[in-house]
């Protein structure tokens, strides 16, 4: 983890460059509707309600729970309110992964690290039509999960439980395509990488990435340098707290850092 200068030093430079808000100045139609329609859209979606009730519950939670925890946490008993608050996506960014999910219908959708599932199932409600695989490590974190997508009526969702280490490549093996990928759950860049790279072989023209935490660290950041500079990438938006990548052959390359 960084220390507090560096972090603030990292999102100065984020806020200095961070613009495209509206839209303006984007010359690229593909962005330009993206950011109009999708990232912007401020329409009060019906699950949205769902699923910001079911998290007030869990954040009331005292109950303690054992985590084992694959990723940079230690594995202990924790709080369901602690993880709630702290370690799951907030409102605003699942919110927007619901509206991309809503715009692309994703029919295969990925997401590395379930934690309470209110992320799971805002992609899942997002795209009625496909499957979210969801893989997590703790056995207590899934069983919260499955309650929320039951609350969410989310019945396309299948939990994957162990290491992603030792389960991503068994899940992918059955799937022609993955259509979106969230990588939130080991947030270091060596993990990120590895992860990055045995999704992206089964990433499409039209498949959309999603990577949490790309400024968490010094090598979260240059894994995200290293990733946007892939050939397969063509465009990423910058949003500091996540990163989102498009493949599509027809875009030209191009690096958005954007101000959400
Ligand atoms: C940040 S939380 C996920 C939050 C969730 N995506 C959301 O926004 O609601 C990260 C989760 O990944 C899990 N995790 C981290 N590393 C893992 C690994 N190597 N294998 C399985 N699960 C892992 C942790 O147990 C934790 O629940």
């Amino acid at each position: 983890m960084r220390n507090t200068l560096s972090k603030t030093i990292s999102f100065l430079r984020y806020l200095k460059h961070a613009k495209y808000r509206h839209g303006f100045s984007v010359h690229s139609p593909f962005a330009y509707q993206l950011i109009t329609e999708v990232f912007e859209e401020e329409t009060p979606y019906y699950i949205y309600k769902v699923l910001e009730e079911r998290r007030k519950t869990l954040r009331k939670d005292k109950t303690l729970i054992d985590v084992t925890d694959y990723g940079t946490r230690p594995s202990g008993q924790r709080s369901i309110s602690e993880i709630a608050k702290r370690s799951i996506k907030s409102k605003r960014y699942a919110q927007l992964l619901f509206r991309i999910a809503n715009h692309f219908q994703p029919e295969t959708v990925i997401e590395l690290g379930t934690s309470l599932g209110i992320t799971t199932a805002y992609l899942a409600k997002g795209t009625p039509k496909g499957q979210v695989h969801s893989l997590e490590g703790s056995s207590n974190l899934i069983k919260i999960a499955k309650e929320t997508a039951k609350i969410a009526k989310a019945s396309n969702v299948t939990f994957h439980e162990g290491n992603i280490d030792d389960i991503l490549k068994k899940t992918l093996n059955p799937l022609k395509q993955v259509d979106f990928a969230f990588l939130d759950a080991n947030h270091t860049g060596e993990a990120t990488l590895r992860y990055f790279n045995i999704l992206k072989e089964k990433a499409t023209s039209y498949s959309v990435f999603v990577i949490d935490d790309i400024h968490a660290s010094e090598d979260m950041e240059e894994a995200w340098n290293q990733i946007v500079k892939e050939k397969k990438v063509r465009v990423t938006f910058d949003f500091f707290t996540m990163g989102i990548l498009f493949f599509n052959e027809e875009l030209q390359k191009q690096d958005y850092i954007y101000n959400f």
